[in-house]
């Protein structure tokens, strides 16, 4: 697909997978971006996911027929763009692998491969005749050896996983004028959420070493390629890094028959009559990554679990850790749950919270066995908020 004279789309979309990563489901699918930058010589950016051998080459074909693919650029050796190296090489045996020197073990450890690559330092340029290709090191965004490549005549940065997002991309690829931003806002927040969420401090270091870069066009590995939107891109991208967020409440609860459920509900009516922005999660009927996503949008996290085993409800334990995994900072916090004979959820809860850095509202709410109104008092919760 043509971006531009010198710049073509030979990526993949993916209906197929059910979880990324076998971890995170994708209900409109995801893309895995490659591009090839065309000049005297041909480079290819990225590869993609290892079952998608036969469409991506054919992709590259389609653009460059019988031309050779004379770079192979890697700026990310995750295997959902790295799994297709050793085919590139065996389709185009002449073809040099640039990329730096953390990433060399890995092409090695993953795809074998130990001749003819070209290793590059920070700001070093690539000419391929007429075109001009320059590479920045980005390390965890997402992993050490990451790195993005900036292509000087076109305005055009090859972020890798930065400024990606979860959701197929469409036909056109790049992003519409109106509205692809704001139909894939979600699905980004929750790639970064689940997938960056961690390296809030690295993110804000790429972002400024790009900063004097006059960028025309992102192309990520997943998602659209970003032309008309960039500023809105870049500014979620330094948003969510920044921990930056409005007032609002993720509300998220697992429940075993029903009554933390009703507190949650409760609750939810409670805030949304004081005007107060509130996303209900059912961590049992849903992957915690959508309420993880709403962790990166909202101040304030509220959570709901039965006492089990004298302990935390395991799915929402699973998802306090995965926020306290990610570090996330200055977050506002409130537990409730329910019990039977002893009351811990609660306080653990509560532990976890001041351990990971968040500001408790209160001591929380705990009521006894059935939900009843007397018992939890919501209007009372939410007034703290
Ligand atoms: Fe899309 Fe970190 O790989």
């Amino acid at each position: 697909m043509i971006l531009s004279d010198r710049i073509r789309f030979v990526g993949v979309n993916d209906f197929r997978t059910r979880l990324f990563e076998h971890q995170w489901p994708l209900p409109f699918g995801v893309s895995y971006n490659s591009y090839l930058v065309i000049g005297e010589k041909v480079a290819l950016i990225d590869t993609a996911a290892a079952s998608f051998k036969d469409e991506f080459l054919n992709n590259i074909k389609d653009e460059i027929g019988d031309r050779k693919v004379d770079y192979l650029v890697v700026n990310h050796m995750e295997p959902d763009h790295s799994a297709l190296q050793a085919a590139v090489r065996a389709e185009y045996p002449e073809c040099t692998i640039v990329t730096n020197a953390k990433a060399v073990p890995m092409i090695e450890g993953y795809q074998g491969l130990t001749e003819n690559i070209l290793t590059v330092k920070e700001g070093e340029t690539l000419d391929l005749g007429g075109i001009t290709l320059q590479f920045f090191m980005v390390p965890m965004v997402h992993w050490p050896e990451t790195m993005v490549t900036w292509c000087l005549e076109e305005n055009t940065l090859f972020s890798g996983d930065a400024f990606g997002s979860f959701r197929a991309v469409k036909d056109c690829v790049i992003d519409s004028e109106s509205g692809t931003f704001e139909e894939y806002k979600d699905e980004m927040t929750r790639y970064y959420a689940s997938i960056v969420g961690k390296y809030g401090t690295p993110v804000q270091n790429a972002l400024k070493k790009l900063e004097g870069l006059e960028i025309k066009r992102i192309c990520s590995t997943h998602g659209p390629v970003w032309e008309n939107s960039v500023s809105q891109v870049v500014g979620l991208y330094d948003r969510l890094s920044k921990y930056e967020v409005s007032h609002g409440v993720c509300l998220a609860y697992g429940s075993m028959y029903g009554n933390t459920e009703k507190a949650a509900q409760a609750l939810a009516k409670a805030l949304e009559s004081r005007g107060i922005p509130c996303v209900l999660h059912n961590l049992t009927e849903e992957d915690y990554s959508f309420a993880l996503r709403d962790v990166f949008n909202y101040d304030t996290v509220i959570l709901g679990s039965p006492t089990y085993n004298n302990g935390i409800f395991p799915p929402v334990r699973q998802f306090m850790q995965a926020i306290c995994d990610r570090q996330v900072k200055g977050r506002r916090f409130l537990a409730f749950g329910s019990f039977t004979w002893a009351a811990a959820s609660v306080k653990l809860l509560n532990s976890m919270a001041e351990e990971g850095g968040f500001v408790l509202l209160g001591e929380g709410v705990t009521f006894k066995q059935g939900f009843s109104a007397e018992k939890f008092d919501a209007e009372a919760l939410a007034a703290l908020v």
